[in-house]
C-alpha cells in the first residue's frame, strides 16, 4: 500500500478548518497541513449563505494546500445542527452458509437501515452496536462465526436533506469531491477518545460557537447523539449586551480574560473594555466579566445534563465527560462541568497531530482531525454506511465478473 492522503473539512459556525493527513504504509496517520478561515455563512452549525460559506471553504482549502503541498480534490466533510437525529434500530437475516460472512453483515446492516424516517431526512450513518447470532448476544466481530440467524442492533443517525445538500453544494462550488458526510461530534470523538473510555462509558461534548454537540458511547458502541443550539456565540452576545461593546471586542475579551465563573479569576485584576463610538475605553474588574458569563455557562451545562439524562446512559458514564471544541478552553469550565454533571470531566485535544501539535492540537480542531481519523478507520474496513447497489450496478458487476 502506498501513502494515502486524507482530507477532513470541518465547516463550523465560526471557522472552516481543513486538515490534510498522510497515511503511511504502516497505517500511521500524520497531519501534514491545516488551513483555517473565519466563516460567516452558517447559523447554529447550518449553512444559511452558500456564497459566504463557499468563500470560507475555498480559503481554508487553499491554505491547507499551501501548507501541505498537496492538491486537494476529495474531502470528507462534517455536518451538525439541531436537525440531526438518532434512533435505535435492528435487522435480522439468515446467513447463507451457516457461517457469517462479510456479505451477511452488510445485508443485516442494510436490513437494519430499513426503518421509517421522515421524508426530509437522510441517513448519515448506520452504526453497529452489537450482533446477535442464534440468540447469542454481545457479538462484536461476527464474521466467521457459525450460526443461522444473524441479528444486528444499530444506531441510525440522520440529518435534514436540505442541510446536507447545501453543504455539499458549497464544497462542489470549490471544485471539491465529497467522499462522505460525517456527523461532526462522531469525528470529534474519534480524535479525543481512547478505546478504554469508549468501553467504560463516556460522553463527548463539543462546545463550538453555534452548537453544543453531544455523543455517548458505552461498551465500545455509539449510543446517542444530541445537538443543542447553544454555544460560545451566546457567551459573546451576553458580553455585548452586558458591556455595550462591539461583537469583535466582546469576542476578544472573552477569549483573553473570560472564565466560567468569578471564582476562577483574580478579583483584583482590572481589564480595559473598548466602548462603541468614540467614547474612551473603560476599566473593569476581571471577575465582573466572569460574572456576566457565568449564568450562560451554567445554562449550557444544565442543557447538557438534561440531554444526558434523556439519553438513558447517564448512569453508565464511568469515564465521565470529555469536553472539546473552542469553548472548552474557557478557564473554569471543567470544574463547573464536574460540579453540575457530577462526573469526572477533562478537556480533549486531538491526538495523532504529529509535527503540527502546536497548531492542530487545540480542541477546536478535534472535528477536523477526527474527520481524517474516521476515514482512516473506516476506509477499507467494514463501512458503517453500506449503500445498496443499484440493480444496474449489480448487473454490471455480475457481468464483468462472469466475463473475467
Ligand atoms: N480561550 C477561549 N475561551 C473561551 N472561548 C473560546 C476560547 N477560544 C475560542 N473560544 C470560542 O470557541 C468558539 C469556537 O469554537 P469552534 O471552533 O470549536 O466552533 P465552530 O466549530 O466554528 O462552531 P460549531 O461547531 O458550533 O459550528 C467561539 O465561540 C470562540 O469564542
Ligand atoms: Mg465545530
Amino acid at each position: 500500500m502506498k501513502e494515502e492522503i486524507l482530507v477532513g473539512l470541518d465547516v463550523g459556525t465560526s471557522k472552516v478548518a481543513c486538515v490534510v493527513a498522510q497515511r503511511g504504509a504502516d497505517g500511521r496517520v500524520d497531519v501534514v497541513g491545516l488551513g483555517r478561515h473565519a466563516s460567516s455563512g452558517l447559523r447554529k452549525g447550518v449553512v444559511v449563505n452558500i456564497e459566504a460559506t463557499t468563500e470560507s471553504i475555498r480559503h481554508a482549502v487553499q491554505e491547507a494546500e499551501m501548507m501541505s503541498g498537496v492538491e486537494i480534490r476529495r474531502v470528507v466533510v462534517g455536518i451538525s445542527g439541531a436537525h440531526v437525529r438518532g434512533l435505535d434500530s435492528h435487522g435480522v437475516v439468515r446467513t447463507r452458509n451457516n457461517e457469517v460472512s462479510q456479505e451477511d453483515v452488510e445485508r443485516v446492516l442494510e436490513a437494519a437501515r430499513a426503518v421509517k424516517i421522515p421524508a426530509d431526512q437522510d441517513v448519515l450513518h448506520v452504526l453497529a452496536q452489537e450482533f446477535v447470532i442464534d440468540g447469542q448476544e454481545g457479538v462484536r466481530e461476527p464474521v466467521g462465526m457459525s450460526g443461522v440467524r444473524l441479528e444486528a442492533r444499530v444506531h441510525i443517525v440522520t440529518a435534514a436533506r436540505s442541510a446536507v445538500e447545501n453543504l455539499m453544494k458549497c464544497c462542489r462550488r470549490c471544485g471539491l469531491d465529497v467522499g462522505d458526510v460525517v456527523l461532526e461530534p462522531l469525528a470529534s470523538a474519534e480524535a479525543v477518545l481512547t478505546d478504554e473510555e469508549r468501553e467504560m462509558g463516556v460522553a463527548v461534548v463539543d462546545i463550538g460557537a453555534g452548537t453544543t454537540d453531544l455523543v455517548v458511547f458505552t461498551d465500545g458502541a455509539f449510543r446517542f447523539v444530541s445537538v443543542l443550539p447553544v454555544g460560545g456565540d451566546h457567551l459573546t452576545k451576553d458580553l455585548v449586551a452586558g458591556l455595550r461593546t462591539s461583537t469583535k471586542a466582546a469576542e476578544e475579551l472573552k477569549i483573553r480574560y473570560g472564565a466560567a465563573s468569578p471564582q476562577f479569576v483574580d478579583e483584583n485584576e482590572e481589564i480595559e473594555v473598548p466602548s462603541v463610538g468614540d467614547r474612551p475605553p473603560r476599566l473593569m474588574a476581571r471577575d465582573a466579566l466572569a460574572q456576566l458569563l457565568d449564568p450562560r455557562v451554567e445554562e449550557i451545562l444544565e442543557l447538557v445534563r438534561e440531554a444526558l439524562e434523556r439519553s438513558g446512559y447517564f448512569a453508565l458514564l464511568s469515564a465521565g465527560v470529555v469536553l472539546t471544541g473552542g469553548t472548552a478552553k474557557l478557564p473554569g469550565l471543567v470544574e463547573m462541568a464536574e460540579d453540575i454533571l457530577g462526573v469526572q470531566v477533562r478537556v480533549g485535544a486531538p491526538r495523532a497531530v504529529g509535527g503540527l501539535a502546536d497548531v492542530a492540537g487545540a480542541p477546536e480542531f478535534a472535528t477536523g482531525v477526527g474527520l481524517v481519523l474516521w476515514q482512516a478507520r473506516t476506509r477499507g474496513a467494514l463501512r458503517s454506511t453500506p449503500r445498496r447497489l443499484s440493480w444496474w450496478r449489480r448487473l454490471w458487476n455480475w457481468f464483468t465478473q462472469e466475463a473475467e
